[in-house]
């Protein structure tokens, strides 16, 4: 097998010998050409049919150059059929192959789920390294996974996947284990080797990442005591959402236009308008057809919308098929089994404003005006930001109700939560050690208050309705 072609200067790789391994230390950004192909299914039934395939494909292509890909050809291929060898008929493979042999691409981006025999019969057919879209998915959030857990959690999305396929990838496991090359692949022997590398590193990711989360788990037990509420963001990639946290926090989150520039939650602090303060969490973008054993794995980093006290829902209102987006990000959160359980916590912010036409900005603030959850502005110029930030606040401070509470003497940490979370109206001291309590709590932490103490907490109102009976 041959090292990737050194055909960009940005690169060095070095290569030498320790013991009987090959290593390679690759300095600077690796650039490798690539071909990307945007596969269009005409058939109704096709589960993207409502993008359009010239949009497919340079959402690929930003995807591919989100890892240093240098796109040196394209092309969309339109299929009635898929054929369950290659995907494409033979007719087909023969014609593109010549375009990829013409443009010297190492590897080929299939924008497409490829199943473990189509991806090994393409890549002999056109001798290069083919990646579906969850190869290249899983490629992006290793790249940018920044924390420990996230790390953990893409190796282990990736070994499973890789574990499917049976071929060697360019990626985690060949730099660790010193080889190269995205062409050819291994005899049969070193595959079934590799199989048991990979599953007793699986075994070990996952208790690895078991104890993790539990310290994450702690971190954010110890965060709920902080009387402050969460709220998190949400939305398809590139939508904004890195640039809106900056804007609101002052932070300088990685907002490239890069997909995906985020990939673990990063949480700061920011200031309400009428006083008080939340936390705010940028979380990993969305995207469509995501891969289910990424979207198992990013579970985690997700956590933050389960608990956040509101969430707010970036869209990039500008984009042709932002309906399409959006919709995602529901089909993901719907898959993590969130989207009923939070939607009376969502506010959807429609970014992007600025790129706009007059006319259609106007009709999306009338649209706007009619609905009471969403909010229009520009995270680039900073417009529509304060009234964001009101609807926020609006959402958490909401119009308070009143409660009634009996809670016992020895239920000490109780109350100390009233009064952290609640505004305490008054305390009556009973003579068995309990007491009573009338405490207002704000829309958001009814919630939490419900939580905590379930049908104890009675409605002030219809306590004085059973009393006066
Ligand atoms: P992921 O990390 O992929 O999830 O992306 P993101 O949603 O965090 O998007 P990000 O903030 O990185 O922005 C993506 C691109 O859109 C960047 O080039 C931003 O400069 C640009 N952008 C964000 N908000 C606006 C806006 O209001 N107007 C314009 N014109 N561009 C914006």
């Amino acid at each position: 097998m041959t090292p990737p072609r050194q055909k960009k200067p940005k690169n060095r790789i070095e290569q030498g010998r320790q013991e009987d391994t090959v290593t390679f230390q690759i300095e600077g950004p690796a650039v490798t050409d690539a071909f990307v192909l945007s596969i269009d299914i005409t058939d109704d039934a096709a589960p993207d049919a409502a993008r359009s395939a010239e949009s497919r494909l340079s959402e690929t292509v930003r995807l591919a150059e989100a890892i240093d890909l240098a796109i040196v050809g394209e092309a969309i291929v339109t299929l009635k059929k898929v054929r369950p060898s290659t995907l494409m008929g033979s007719g087909k493979v023969d014609e593109i192959g010549r375009k990829i042999k013409a443009s010297q691409a190492q590897v080929v981006i299939v924008n497409a789920q490829l199943t473990p025999g189509q991806q090994r019969n393409l890549e002999r057919a056109w001798h290069a390294k083919v990646l579906d879209r969850t190869g290249l998915i899983l490629e992006i959030f290793g790249r940018r996974a920044q924390t420990r857990e996230g790390a953990l959690q893409v190796e282990l999305a990736h070994l499973v996947y890789q574990k499917s396929r049976l071929v060697r990838s360019w990626t985690h496991l060949e730099r660790q284990r010193g080889g190269s090359g995205f062409l050819g692949g291994p005899g049969e022997t070193q595959l079934e080797a590799d199989r048991r590398v990979i599953q007793s590193r699986i075994t070990k990711l996952r208790k690895q990442l078991a104890s993790v989360s539990k310290t994450r788990g702690l971190h954010r037990h110890a965060r709920t005591r902080v009387p402050y509420p969460i709220v998190a963001l949400v939305g398809y990639t590139n939508a904004g959402k890195s640039t809106l946290f900056n804007r609101l926090t002052g932070a300088t989150v990685d907002a490239r236009d890069l997909l995906f520039a985020t990939l673990d939650p990063t949480m700061r602090q920011i200031e309400l308008p009428k006083g008080g303060k939340a936390i705010m969490s940028d979380t990993v973008g969305f995207i469509s057809d995501l891969p289910t054993t990424l979207v198992a794995a990013f579970r985690a980093t997700l956590e933050e919308v389960v608990s956040a006290d509101v969430i707010l829902h970036v869209r990039d209102i500008s984009h042709p098929e932002t309906e399409a987006q959006s919709q995602d990000v529901h089909a993901v959160l719907d898959e993590l089994g969130l989207d009923e359980l939070r939607r009376d916590a969502m506010i959807e912010v429609w970014n992007k404003t600025d790129l706009l036409d007059p006319g259609h900005l106007q009709a999306l603030i009338e649209k706007s005006q009619r609905a009471t959850d969403c909010c229009l502005i520009s995270a680039a110029t900073g417009e529509g930001l304060d009234h964001l930030l009101e609807c926020i606040q609006g959402r958490l401070t909401g119009p308070a109700t009143e409660f009634r509470i009996d809670v016992p003497a020895t239920a000490g940490a109780d109350i100390a939560w009233l009064y952290e979370h609640g505004d305490v109206q008054s305390r009556d001291d009973h003579q068995d050690g309990s007491m009573h309590f009338r405490v207002k709590f704000s829309a958001a932490q009814v919630k939490k208050a419900r939580q905590r103490f379930g049908d104890a907490l009675r409605d002030a109102k219809d306590s004085e309705a059973i009393a006066a009976e």
